[in-house]
């Protein structure tokens, strides 16, 4: 579904920040990209829908390297990927409803007045996302009210409205208390699962890397250092990682 051929990026002369990496990722599995700050993990997950330009390597999705497509086709890959950040994105002022739907394929302006843009099906298919996140009373309620947990789940459900084949969290549950963390985790575990979905996590936290985790990829200062089941995690390998 997803594969990488030694990618390597320096973002300035000195420092490699991705050095040779390969790894491939499957379709309907829970991939977790765990490794200390600064190891790139973020440059590796920019670099798989091209929000950063890498200096050498391959990135296939579905056979097609994402680096040799022209802007038009482009378009038609960020389609298949949705992307959810730690810190959310969301338009605070606007409400849950507003921000699920500018998800919506094509993006529209962000005008006042920003419902009556969206069709009758847009905004069914929203509100049965919000629903489906467990927010269905925050629906009308603005973002900046909020919790953290709250929050993550909309970037998700504004992400499934391009009807995405991938995934991309980075570190979707850094700022969120042990309880909201599990809550957002169950659900990209649930989309994996039930919708096949192809999902990629990085994350600083281990223990739930090793729970939710179908395939770990540990790297380190650039590199791959570790790349297989969450089984073989053990304390050898958290220490190739991080020590
Ligand atoms: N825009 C940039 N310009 C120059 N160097 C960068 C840039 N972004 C990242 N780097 C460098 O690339 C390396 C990898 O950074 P990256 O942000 O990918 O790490 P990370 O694993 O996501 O770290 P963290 O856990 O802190 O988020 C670091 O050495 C970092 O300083
Ligand atoms: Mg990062």
């Amino acid at each position: 579904m997803l594969a990488v051929n030694e990618l390597s990026k320096s973002y300035d002369q000195e420092a490699m920040s991705l050095k040779d990496i390969s790894m491939e990722i499957e379709k309907g599995e829970i991939t977790v990209i765990i490794g200390p700050s600064g190891a790139g993990k973020t440059t590796l997950l920019r670099s798989l829908n091209q929000l950063i330009k890498d200096d050498q390597g391959e990135i296939l999705i579905d056979g097609l390297d994402v680096r040799t497509l022209n802007r038009s086709k482009m378009r038609q890959m960020r389609r298949k990927i949705g992307m959810v950040f730690q810190n959310y994105n969301l338009i605070e002022p606007l409400t849950v409803l507003e921000n699920v739907l500018h998800g919506t394929l094509g993006g529209k302006p962000t005008l006042l007045g920003i419902l009556s843009i969206y069709s009758d099906k847009e905004q069914q298919e929203a509100l049965a996302l919000i629903k489906e996140m467990g927010l269905e009373e925050f629906a009308f309620k603005q973002c900046k009210d909020l919790s953290g947990g709250q929050k993550q789940r909309v970037g998700i459900a504004r992400a499934l409205m391009k009807h995405p084949q991938i995934i991309l969290c980075d570190e979707p549950v850094a700022s969120l208390d042990p309880k909201s963390a599990t809550l957002v985790m169950d659900i990209l575990r649930s989309l994996a699962i039930e919708k096949k979905m192809t999902i990629v996590v990085t994350l600083h936290q281990v223990e739930l890397a090793k729970e939710y985790a179908d395939h770990i990829i540990g790297l380190r200062a650039g590199s791959v250092v570790f790349d297989g089941p969450s089984s073989a995690l053990d304390v050898a390998a958290i220490r190739t990682i991080y020590d």
